[in-house]
């Protein structure tokens, strides 16, 4: 499969805010306000890679364009630690993919590129939480061997907890 992880530029504007006014109840671009001005926005994310002006609360993060043929089709965010928040919650990669690309494996894919990008940076053991009710994303978290620790509870919604371990 064709399809590869890269950085949000400044001409992805019109793709990139086109693919996040396609999830109603997920962020597809992390933090985004409409107020914002395209490139500061671009380059905050580059920030947050590299740990700089990290806002309070937050991270080192990674944020990556999937792309196949050209298109934007999803996303990937690889935070490269686990604060208490994302220890309980969030997990170390949220991913999603545009609807109009779904069932074609592309969650899968950009889950297996991005836990060989958390491996290089030296993470072995990664995190990866859904809600339960998010039978796709659960679906695909075990493709990619992970093991269910525990369900908890989130905001009054069990939510899955997996780990994926280097093998
Ligand atoms: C969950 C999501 C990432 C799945 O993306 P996708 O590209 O369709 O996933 P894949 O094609 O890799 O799916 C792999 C398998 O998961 C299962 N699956 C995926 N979506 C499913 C759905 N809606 N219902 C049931 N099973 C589903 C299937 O078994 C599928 O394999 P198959 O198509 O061969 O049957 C996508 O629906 C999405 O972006 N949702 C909104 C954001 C989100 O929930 N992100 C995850 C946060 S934890």
């Amino acid at each position: 499969m064709d399809l590869r992880l890269r950085e949000l530029e400044v001409n992805d504007e019109r793709e990139a805010l086109a693919a996040h006014s396609e999830f109603p109840d997920w962020e597809f671009l992390l933090s985004y306000k409409p107020e914002y001005k395209w490139r500061e926005y671009v380059s905050q994310t580059h920030d947050l890679r590299l740990g700089i002006n990290l806002p309070k609360g937050r991270v080192p993060a990674t944020f990556f364009i999937a792309e196949v043929d050209g298109e934007i089709i999803g996303r990937a965010s690889i935070r490269h630690e686990l604060n208490t928040f994302l220890r309980n919650y969030g997990g170390h990669i949220g991913y999603g993919v545009r609807p109009q690309f779904r069932r074609r494996g592309y969650a899968t894919e950009i889950l297996h590129k991005s836990l060989t990008y958390i491996r290089s940076i030296g993470v072995g053991e990664v995190l990866i939480t859904c809600l339960d009710e998010n039978v796709g994303s659960s679906a695909v978290i075990e493709r990619c061997g992970g093991q269910l620790e525990n369900i908890v509870d989130f905001e009054g919604k069990p939510l899955r907890r997996y780990w994926i371990r280097k093998h």
